[in-house]
């Protein structure tokens, strides 16, 4: 089992606000407010299922010894992945990588276009207690967004749940992609459309918390909390 983990600066995804905070430090914090959002406890037993991964959790889980029972990362970046490959999956066997090579304007732009057809980057027959996505829906068009929540449905144990932040705006109408000079830096939601992908992708949404107040910059989005319909 690693106990470190070194990720080169360069594969670091986080916003340099954050990672001025120390990524391990809030990924350890995320980590656990998702624990007691989900209502689970702890992680020990549970089969994570990481979309938009990074390498965040990954250094956090290690490096402040997080109990985990196994953690699946799936990114669009294929450097990090490859990283998490070669310097994790392959020492510890909590952990697997796949790489998901889909088109994200922010992230990804030579990826194919998906939607809730696509084949993914998991095994179908594969299950998971908790899949959560920190800061990914931030960065996805409606359509994009609506085809990932019905592609995750699948991947849901029956009692499963679904964690992911967003930024849910009152005063958009719909969705806007806030920066037209850069795609997908950061996209809003209004929270009725919001809840209608979310509804007709086959989840029921448990909780919802607002954006973080308590650290700057926040640690979070606005959170929803879903389980299988
Ligand atoms: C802002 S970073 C957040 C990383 C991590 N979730 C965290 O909170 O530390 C967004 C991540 O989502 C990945 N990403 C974007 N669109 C994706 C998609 N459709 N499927 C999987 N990963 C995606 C990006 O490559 C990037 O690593």
């Amino acid at each position: 089992m690693l106990t470190e983990l070194k990720v080169p600066t360069h594969l670091a995804r986080n916003h340099p606000a954050l990672r001025k905070r120390g990524a391990v430090r809030t990924g350890k914090l995320l980590i656990e407010k998702a624990t007691r959002i989900a209502g689970v406890g702890t992680l020990a037993d549970k089969r994570v299922l990481d979309i938009g991964c990074g390498t965040r959790f990954t250094t956090s889980i290690i490096n402040k010894n997080i109990p985990i029972g196994s953690y699946t990362g799936v990114d669009v970046n294929k450097s990090v992945i490859d990283f998490l490959k070669n310097q994790v999956e392959a020492n510890d066997e909590r952990f697997d990588y796949a790489h998901w090579d889909v088109e994200n304007a922010l992230y990804n732009k030579t990826g194919k276009p998906f939607n809730e057809q696509s084949e993914f980057a998991i095994d179908p027959s594969r299950r998971f207690d908790l899949i959560w996505m920190f800061s990914v829906i931030t960065h996805q068009y409606p359509e994009e967004t609506s085809a990932l929540l019905k592609i995750l449905r699948h991947y849901a144990a029956p009692e499963g749940l679904l964690l992911f932040t967003a930024i849910i705006d009152a005063g958009v109408d719909k969705f806007i992609d806030a920066f037209e000079d850069q795609p997908l830096m950061m996209a809003a939601y209004q929270n009725e459309y919001l809840l209608e992908l979310v509804d007709s992708a086959g989840w029921t949404v448990e909780k919802s918390l607002p954006r973080d107040t308590e650290n700057h910059p926040p640690l979070h989005q606005d959170v929803l909390l879903c389980s299988v319909k």
